[in-house]
Order: C-alpha cells, then structure tokens, then sequence
C-alpha cells in the first residue's frame, strides 16, 4: 500500500509521503500518473545508519537525518534540542490544501504544517511551533525543507549591492550552498530566493524550481545534497540568540515558502511568482505614472519650483507626484529629523496644502516619502525616546546614514509612528506614500529602559512592521505604499503583501536598470517594479544615456519621471509626453500580461518582452546593450508566442530609441516605414530561429508590438 497523498491544483502538484509521521514531499511539480513513492525508497548502504532517514517537510536529526536539521533550539536545560515529531492528530485534507499536526511528548512541542497550492500554482508551505512544555522555549531555527529531484543540479541564486540589485548568479548545487542575510532587512545583496533546475536549465528549457521565503528580515536559505546524492532546499529566518524564545503556551510561525515550478524553465515559474502577487492584493486601477522629486530637487524644498515641477509634470501625462525627503522637521539634508513626523514650518509655513492643492489642481494625485522607522540622534523624538531604538547598552552604536532604527517591536513606537502617518493621511489628501527605509540592522536589541542590554530584536521588528504597515492600510484603505530601501534593499513576498510598488534601485542608469529589471522580473511581476526616466547623465554613475534608451528601459516597468524636468528642453518634454502616451496605451498588456525573457547567445545584447494571456498581442524589445563581437548582431528568438499564429510585427519608433549604424538594414526591414505595417512572420519562425535585427549602436532599444491575424 503506497503512503502516498497528492494534492493537485491545475497544472501543479505535490506528492506527500506519509509513511512517517513527518510529511515528505517526493514530488513537486507537473502531476505523475499513479506516483508511488517505493520507487524511490532507497536501499541500505554499508556504514550506515539501519534506515535512510525521510526529508520531512522539517528535518529531525533524530529520525537519522545527518544534513541540517530543520529545527535548532532547546529548553533552558539543554533538552528538547533534537525532537521527533509524531501525530497529534488527523492531518487535514482538501484536494489542494494539507494541514498535519503533530507533537512530541518527551520535548513538549506541537508542530503544526500548512501547505497549499494557490490559484497561482504556487505552493505555500508554512510551520507553526507551539511550546506545550513547562519552560521557555529557546529558538535558534525552524527552516521548511523542499526536497528537489536529484537531476536538480544547478542553482541560481542573487546577489548585488546598492545600485546593482537583482543579479542572478550560477553555481552547482553542491554539498551544502548556504544563502546568509545579517542585515535585518531583505538586502540589496542575497535576496530570499533561488531557482533549482536541471543540467543548463533556461528561461524556456530544463526543469526547474524556484523557491522564495516570504520574509523581510534576516534569513537562511541552505541548498543541500547528501552524502546519498539526495538534495533539499531549506529556507527559514535566521535568529539571533535569545531573539525567539517561546514562554509556555507561546507559538512562532515560520514565514512562508513559496515554491513556483516547472517543466520549461525559469520564465513560466517567474510567471507563477507573478500571479502569485498578482492575486494577493490586486489594484483596483491602472499603474500610476509617477514624478518623483527626489533627483529633481534633492533636499532644496521650494514651493515654486515644486510647484512648476507639478506643471511641467502633468503637462507630460504624469498621474500622481510624489514629494520625496525634506518636508518635515528639522530635515534640511540626511543628518537631521527624522523621527519628527511634523511638517517643517521653515520650509512649508503653509503646510503641504499649497502643494497638495495645486497638485491636485492639475489632475494628478499626491504622494508622500516617509521614514517611520528611522530616527536620527539629532531628532526631538531620540532626545525624548533614546530607548525606543534597536541599540546595545554599554556599546556604542553604529550609524547608518546617521540613523538608527527604532524598535518596531515597541507597541509604543508603533502607536507613535501610527498616530503621526495617520495624522498626516487625515489631514491632507495623499493616495500613495514611499515607505523608505535606509539602514541596515546592527547589534539591534530591544531594550525596556537605556540601561537595559535587551535581546536581539530583528524579528520582533520585521513582525512590528508588518502590523504596522497593517494598521495603517486598514486605516486607509485607498492609500498605496511603495516600499524602498534605499532602492530595492526590501522587495520580497512579505513586504510585497502589505505594499504596492518597490523602488527597484535607486540607479536610473539604464544600461545597469537592463540588468536590475530582468533580474526583478525572475521573481516579481513588472507592474510593482518603479522605473524612472531619469536625466542625461545618471546621477549614481555619471554615464550619460540618450534619452529614446532611457525611456524604452522605463516603459515596462511602473513608469515614472525623476528628473528635473525644468531643465529638459521642450523637445524633450515633447518626447517624454509620447513616451508617457505609449505607456498607457500599452499599459493594460505590460501590466497584466506574461513576461517573457529570452536566453540569447550574445551577452551584448538583452531579449525580452509581455505576451497577453491569449497570445494576440505582444511587445518585445531587442536591447543592445554594448558592442556585440560579432559584425552584425544575432538573430533574435522571441518567446511566449502562438507557434500556429502569424503576427503583424510593427516597429515602435516613437521614442527614438534605435540608433542604426549598419550600411545596409536586414532585408525584412528594407523599405519598413511606420505606415507599412505589413511586415508577416509565423509565431514558430519568430520563436524558432528568429529575426534579424539591424546593426545598431550600442544603448539601443528596438522595440516591436506584435499583434496576431485574425487567420
Ligand atoms: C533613499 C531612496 O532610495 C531615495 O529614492 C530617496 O527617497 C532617498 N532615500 C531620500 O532620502
């Protein structure tokens, strides 16, 4: 009799084995005819233990698992460190949802394990552990382990920094792979995902996995193979010590991992973490196109200039502008004020009411940069509050950008921070706020008074902003947040639950956001990702971009404008307003429809568009990026199209974006105007052995929008 369960939605499911107490997934992905798991159970090596050991969904060092154990902590003794968990009761059972519960006596712990497969075809799994003994309960790990096939022999996992986030990175999938996050936040550099696949796997071929753990502080991603060739990837928060202890009767939560797979490669997984998002909090409304004023003004607030800031704006098509650093406080530059959530009477002696007004005046709605985690020490609130910060007794205090963090996890500071946004929110019509946060977590203990050492006190932050963020969204439903972090230092599928929009990278060079936004796209849906037109020369790397390459880099993101556009000439302004114009037209299809990223032979150059679900309409860009080493560039494949389909390829010149350099153009094109638009190819040639693109300069952008014949 197999022990086998398989819980099945569309075209995802798990097989579970239960012929132990501890539920094991032994398959996750398309489902298998009549899978039963014997085929699999392996024999019994020499020197070994008399029984190989199951990868439970946790891993129990004393079932016999000799890899890394799902669960680390112990009772104030020393006990309870390696349970084994059995049934506490009937596990729960839907065709698509499981939910087991087990305990162990002897260690006085219940284990509860949620898992699920969404409407996105994703799988959640989930652990509860709850202290059912009679003394406090130190947790150091409770890490969910998704076994993967042992043909799952590469891994691809992201690195980066500050203006170059989003970087994926090939390695094998060797002995042990361990993905470490110290930073109290998601990080510019080690993000919480990672993709499994097979030998050479690619956008549109191998099988694959990717897994993200939904979680905004500090974490652990381990990717594991066993002496006995068996593999496993086990994600978890990473605690401190002393940082989760559970007092009698006491529950952690483990954040949720979140499997996307599949059997052609990376894209269709990326499209499963879109619709994952996409079904969490969908907008009711189209994307806003956005000003920000950060690049524009800096900290030099002046009502005038902002307020023609505002005209220019909206003369170009921009919905909604958003008032960055600066307004409140004594927040003249970065060494001051924040915590003091009050409007500056220096700067603005009206209030934000003439610049809301007027703002709105002009049909565009008004948004608002906040910090409500941050403190400087010259700040009213520190010089009040000094022990509402994540510091150390008896150290001093590492600064970050001259800030420290406040202690979220403080009921205190989270009704302080609620009570001024909301305070804000009533008194002045604002739908959006950008919701930064600039500094990474160090020695950060929760202290009761400032003589107290406190304990670590990232996680109690990380669940305190969370409510936060809650208690300010029930407020003010309406209201959207973007989250920013210095850029894209905190995207992930948590803070993604309670926000609208990231700023993906405070880099608006485009050559770098080509990189930055393909790797987003591997996991996050375009329509979140905040990409800004920015000037000729980019403020962080000082390469200068002509303006056709900056706007076609922008266009399939969540567009936006930060540039002082008082200096642009009108021409420019004419030219980002048919960019904007573009951009809505084209909106519905980049914004709800399939991203698709192509493997081209040449690094030189970056292949990619959005396909609508039915396959009748697409855009697609040829981005070449530098110099190719080839004379003339390679074919470009599409992806994502209807093989049996013809398509109208019709070249989008509007922004200027492709700069020519060859003698002659490939002769597809030769004769192509705008009014032509006769220009046919099958859906199978365009994806099989492709088109070929005309030399171009590099920092080029050709742009195609194929729709299908009606034939
Ligand atoms: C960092 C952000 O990434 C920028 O966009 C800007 O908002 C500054 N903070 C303001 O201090």
């Amino acid at each position: 009799m197999s022990s086998a369960v398989t819980l099945q939605r569309g075209a995802t499911s798990v097989v579970l084995d239960l012929g132990a107490a501890m539920p094991a997934i032994v398959h996750v992905g398309a489902p298998i005819v009549d899978f039963d798991p014997r085929a699999l159970a392996l024999p019994v090596a020499n020197a070994t233990l008399d029984a190989p050991a199951p990868i439970g969904l946790l891993t129990e060092n004393g079932t016999g698992f000799l890899g890394r154990p799902g669960l680390v902590g112990s009772r104030p003794d020393g006990s309870a460190w390696a349970p084994v968990f059995g049934q506490r009761a009937e596990p729960t059972m839907a065709a698509e949802r499981a939910v087991f519960r087990l305990c162990d006596e002897v260690a006085g712990l219940e284990l509860d394990i949620e898992i699920e497969i969404t409407e996105a075809e994703t799988v959640v799994v989930a652990l509860g552990l709850t202290n059912v003994g009679e003394s406090p309960y130190s947790l150091i790990r409770l890490s969910t382990s998704i076994p993967m096939p042992v043909h799952a022999t590469e891994l691809v996992s992201f690195t980066g920094r500050w203006c170059k986030e989003f970087q994926p990175r090939r390695h094998e999938f060797e002995a042990l792979s361990v993905i470490e996050n110290r930073r109290g936040r998601t990080s510019h550099d080690q993000l919480p995902a990672i993709f499994a696949g097979s030998i050479g796997f690619g956008e549109h071929h191998g099988d694959v996995w990717g897994v993200q753990l939904a979680w905004s502080g500090s974490y652990e991603i381990a990717a594991e193979r066993l002496s006995d060739g068996r593999r496993h990837i086990q994600a978890g928060e990473l605690l401190s010590p002393g940082e989760v202890t559970l007092e009698p009767g006491a529950t952690y939560r483990s954040p949720d991992v979140v499997v996307a797979p599949s059997q052609t490669g990376i894209t269709p997984s990326s499209q499963r973490f879109h619709r994952h998002v996409r079904q969490m909090h969908p907008l009711a409304g189209p994307r806003k196109v956005i000003l920000n004023t950060w690049e524009a003004v800096y900290f030099n607030h002046d009502l005038d200039t902002l307020q023609e800031l505002a005209e220019v704006g909206a003369a170009v098509g921009v919905e909604r502008f958003v008032l960055d650093d600066g307004w409140f406080g004594s927040r003249r530059d970065d060494t001051k004020g924040l915590g003091d959530w009050w409007v500056s009477e220096e700067v603005w002696p009206d209030g934000l009411h003439p610049i809301v007004d007027h703002v709105q005046g002009l049909g565009m709605e008004f948004g608002l940069w906040v910090e409500p985690e941050m403190v400087n020490p010259d700040s009213d609130l520190y010089r009040k509050n000094p022990h509402w910060t994540l510091t150390t007794a008896g150290y001093t205090p590492v600064l970050g950008r001259q800030q420290l963090v406040l202690d979220c996890g403080r009921a205190d500071v989270r009704d302080y921070l609620f009570e001024r946004i909301v305070a804000l929110l009533n008194e002045y019509d604002i739908s959006y706020l950008k919701w930064d946060m600039n500094r990474d977590l160090v020695q950060g203990s929760n202290q009761r008074s400032i003589d107290d050492p406190g304990r670590a006190g990232t996680h109690g932050h990380v669940v305190g902003l969370y409510e936060l963020l809650d208690r300010i969204r029930e407020a003010h439903p309406k209201v959207e947040i973007e989250s920013c972090a210095s850029g894209g230092g905190r995207i992930d599928l948590a803070i993604l639950r309670r926000t609208d929009r990231v700023w993906t990278s405070d880099c608006n060079d485009a050559l770098e956001r080509q990189s930055i936004q393909r790797g987003f796209t591997m996991l996050f849906p375009p329509e979140l990702m905040g990409a800004h037109i920015g000037p000729h020369q980019a403020h962080t790397t000082h390469r200068a971009q002509e303006l056709g390459f900056r706007m076609a880099t922008a266009l399939f993101g969540s567009l936006g404008i930060e540039w002082n556009l008082l200096k642009a000439t009108d021409a420019e302004r004419e030219r980002v307003r048919l960019a904007i114009d573009l951009h809505k037209r084209l909106r519905p299809l980049l914004h709800h429809g399939d991203v698709v990223r192509t493997d081209h032979q040449d690094p030189a150059a970056n292949v990619h568009g959005v396909v609508s679900p039915d396959r009748t309409h697409a855009v697609m860009a040829y981005v070449q990026l530098t110099p190719s080493i080839t004379t003339v560039p390679l074919p470009m494949r599409f992806s994502g199209l209807d093989p049996d389909r013809r398509y109208r390829c019709t070249i989008i010149d509007d922004l200027g974006s492709m700069f020519e350099f060859g003698r002659t153009r490939p002769a597809w094109m030769q004769g192509y105007t705008n009014e032509d638009h006769e220009i046919v190819f099958s859906g199978d040639q365009l994806m099989s052995s492709g088109l070929q693109p005309p030399v171009l300069h590099p920092e080029s952008v050709m742009l195609f929008e194929l729709e299908a014949l009606a034939d």
